[in-house]
């Protein structure tokens, strides 16, 4: 028999989906990239084509497989992390989506959102859920599908639709699609959704029949790490189990090894995520940060994790590149922002989808603040990178006043990780040290750790804490003050951002 000695992990993040073959040591064997299309159709509505993204997933785990010289048969388990709160509504007859993917950076239900918190404002579901209402979630994306999509509602109500974040929308695919596949999610993935109960993990039977969205369309809850079925529509990879399946930033808060109450791990991607573990009680935020499931290991209680969410860091990054042609690649930004000593007074508050923790304001829109004929572009693209330290220093502050505790150092992964400057000023902004580890598939390394340990290719946990190993520490070189001064023009420009939409 052929030893099954791999784990797949499927990472479906914003821009890309990933396949990546991991060894019992954690280490990387081979991956498969592709990227899908950024859909805008009017300012602040983004969308995905689900049936692409499917297709994507489909071709990088061929390709990762190829690359490691493997098939399937040599696979233990297949753990997916994907791109939370991103909302697929489909036919079960016919495995088609009515309509294209609601993306969490999209802004449509702004309105939708103050409806539903009426008196009560923003904040009337937060005590069940962890989450303000605010356009970045789930249930009010689903209500806005059937609500606008021509048909829906009729055919939702007669038991033919499903909805799902991307993990349902894979696993209803890859366990049999329009053949009928198994309709699940996980707990992290329920937690984005404003529909769950955050202490019961079940779904919240008041919002959701105050949001009129049927029940029938509801993917089960499973913990993260556990059986989501096996695969069975794709001959790559027949009969495979799906064993975890964890949101991306928690999938990386796994990967991170952050198992203890306080550990804390930010994420640089298309947005910036820094989770704290709070272990396993529910900590309410009074700072603008996000209560979420951190993990559930089957049978056990569910791990609990502050979330600061900010949705943009690289994409301000892919923005100077695409949008202002600033630079020609991405990784050309460091070199450009090193050529200058400073920011030359220059900010970029990057509000493209209002801003999220702390402020949660859909009303407030970008700016560059602070010009004058001295400013060049090296200056912004300082200023871009910058952005990024100031929106974590924002979040870290509101999670210290809502913890109580002081953060004393910061793990950090994701493609931005990888600029020097920007990790220093990290540390300089924020006082304390920021540490990479030598994996920085963080996300897809924990989504592989939780389907390994699943099926037992792992032993647990602690396995993940031994792989977790330091490469690179940025430590504080600036004085608090001029740190605090920069921070303090930095606030200035997020009031300006602020009320931009009426
Ligand atoms: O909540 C959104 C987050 O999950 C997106 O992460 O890495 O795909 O930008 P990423």
């Amino acid at each position: 028999m052929t030893e099954r000695r791999f784990v797949l992990a499927i990472d479906q993040g914003t821009t890309s989906t990933r396949a990546i073959v991991f060894d019992h040591a954690g280490r990387e064997v081979a991956s498969g990239q592709a990227e899908h299309r950024q859909i805008f159709p009017q300012p602040g509505w983004v969308e995905h084509d689900p049936l692409e993204i499917w297709t994507n997933t489909v071709q990088v785990v061929a390709i990762a497989l190829t690359r490691a010289r493997i098939t399937h048969l040599q696979l233990a388990a297949i753990g997916i992390t994907n791109q939370r709160e991103t909302t697929v509504v489909w036919d079960v007859r016919t495995g088609q989506p009515v309509t294209n993917a609601v993306v969490w950076q999209d802004t449509r239900t702004a309105e939708l959102c103050r409806e539903l918190g009426g008196e009560a404002g923003a904040d009337r579901w937060k005590s069940t859920t962890g989450l303000p209402l605010a356009t970045y979630f789930a249930g009010p994306k689903v209500r806005w599908i059937l609500d606008n999509i021509e048909g829906a509602r009729e055919d939702a109500e007669a038991g033919h639709l499903r909805m799902g974040t991307i993990d349902s929308w894979l696993i209803w695919n890859l366990t049999g699609g329009p053949n009928g596949g198994a309709h699940l999610t996980d707990v992290t993935n329920a937690s984005r959704t404003l529909l769950m109960d955050l202490r019961t993990l079940e779904w919240d039977d008041a919002i959701v029949s105050e949001l009129g969205i049927p029940t029938s369309m509801f993917p089960e809850i499973r913990p993260s790490v556990g059986t989501f079925g096996e695969v069975s529509s794709t001959g790559l990879l027949t009969g495979v189990p799906i064993a975890g399946v964890l949101g991306d930033q928690q999938a990386a808060t796994f990967g991170q090894a952050c198992f203890s109450p306080g550990m804390a791990k930010n994420t640089y991607g298309t947005g910036c995520f820094l989770l704290t573990n709070t272990g396993t009680e529910v900590v309410e935020s009074k700072a603008g940060l996000v209560s979420t499931v951190a993990y559930q290991l089957d049978g056990e209680s569910a791990a609990y994790a502050l979330e600061g969410s900010i949705a943009v860091a690289g994409s301000l990054v892919q923005w100077l590149r695409d949008n202002l042609g600033l630079i020609g690649s991405a990784p050309e930004v460091e070199e450009l922002a090193a050529s200058v000593d400073d920011n030359g007074g220059a900010y970029i508050v990057p509000a493209f989808s209002g801003l999220f923790a702390p402020y949660w304001r859909d009303d407030a829109r970008g700016v560059i603040a602070g010009l004058t004929r001295y400013v060049t572009k090296a200056h912004l693209a300082r200023a871009a990178l910058e952005a990024s330290a100031y929106q974590t220093r924002d979040v870290v502050e509101a999670m210290q006043s809502d913890a109580g505790t002081a953060i004393t150092e910061l793990r950090v992964d994701g493609g931005m990780t990888a600029n020097s400057l920007l990790m220093q000023f990290q540390a300089d902004q924020l006082g304390i040290d920021v540490i990479r580890p030598t994996l920085i598939e963080t996300t897809a390394l924990g989504a592989a750790f939780a389907a390994g340990i699943a099926v037992g290719f792992w032993s647990g946990i602690e396995d993940v804490t031994a792989n977790w190993t330091e490469d690179a520490r940025w430590t504080p070189t600036t004085d608090r003050a001029e740190a605090d001064r920069l921070h303090r023009d930095w606030a200035k420009a997020v009031e300006r951002t602020l009320g931009w939409v009426d």
